[in-house]
């Protein structure tokens, strides 16, 4: 079983974009095979990956139970959901992408998200790492259909009132208690340096249940390709947000010393 990186937050705080970065510097550490989950249902992850819109799995989810008994080919329905789900994989050279859609159709099945969750961990395993980027809010987190995240990445910006939300999460978050193993906090789109953010900012951060790990800077490159419309996965290796993130990575022991320095090219 790969190691699951999920990232989760407030909107608009920058989820999408940590996640593109986080995405990078796996590729670029040669760690591989990699699936990238688009997890929000307002799905954008493939355009800052530079890859095609996938098929969702909630609109598979949908056909297969709007078939009924009419499953083709003698198949059971479970093997035929988990082969269209299958064929939802949009597959790259560096890395694989699925998009969830929605959460639950009209009405919840039950029983097609119990067999989803199964086809998902079934899926997830034939990767080393995979990383979610996670709709805004938790309150859908604990229907995720991942089993159990190795790390999860709470992200906010420095406003007071975005930082005031962690707590919030914190707390939604104990229902998933145990499975979550390592949670993190990332203050994202920082201008200049951390000792230099507004008093009442660094107030709120040292009220925070635990430091955040990574202050990632305000990053013009990172503004100037999302204004091009250009995938940020093809940031250039110096970019600050590119490094702050690399190193996260690293401090937290997911990416070794060694694979970072050769992957400076
Ligand atoms: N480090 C950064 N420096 C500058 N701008 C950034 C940075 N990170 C994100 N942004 C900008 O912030 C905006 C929101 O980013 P992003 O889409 O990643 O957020 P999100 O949390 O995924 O949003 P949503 O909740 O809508 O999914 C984008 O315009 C993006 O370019
Ligand atoms: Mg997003």
């Amino acid at each position: 079983m790969g190691l699951t990186l999920a990232v989760a937050g407030k909107g608009g705080v920058g989820k999408t974009s940590v996640s593109a970065l986080m995405i990078k510097a796996l590729i670029d550490s040669g760690r591989g095979p990699l699936l990238a989950i688009d997890a929000d249902s307002n799905s954008n992850l493939h355009e800052v990956l530079g890859v095609r819109e996938p098929r969702s799995v909630g609109c598979v989810r949908e056909d297969v139970r709007k078939m009924g008994d009419d499953i083709p080919g003698g198949m059971t329905k479970d093997r035929f959901m988990e082969y269209q789900i299958q064929a939802c994989l949009e597959e790259t050279k560096d890395l694989d992408l699925l998009s969830m859609g929605r959460p639950e159709g009209p009405g919840c099945y039950c029983m097609a998200n119990n067999i989803l969750r199964e086809i998902i961990s079934k899926v997830t395993s034939n990767y080393s790492h995979v990383v979610v980027d996670n709709e805004a809010g938790m309150e859908h987190l604990s229907r995720r259909t991942e089993e159990e995240v190795d790390h999860l990445f709470i992200v906010s910006d420095p406003a007071p009132r975005s930082l005031r939300t962690i707590a919030r999460i914190l707390e939604l978050l104990e229902e998933l208690k145990g499975r979550i193993h390592h949670t993190h906090l990332i203050i994202t789109r920082v201008e200049g340096s951390p000792e230099d953010l507004p008093e009442n900012v660094k107030k709120e951060i040292a009220r925070l249940p635990f430091s955040p790990e990574a202050y990632v800077p305000y990053d013009e490159k990172l503004v100037e390709l999302d204004l091009r419309g250009d995938p940020l996965v093809r940031i250039s290796p110096d970019s600050s947000a590119y490094q702050a993130v690399k190193e996260l990575l690293r401090n937290v022991g997911i990416l070794n010393e060694t694979a970072n320095t050769q992957s400076a090219h």
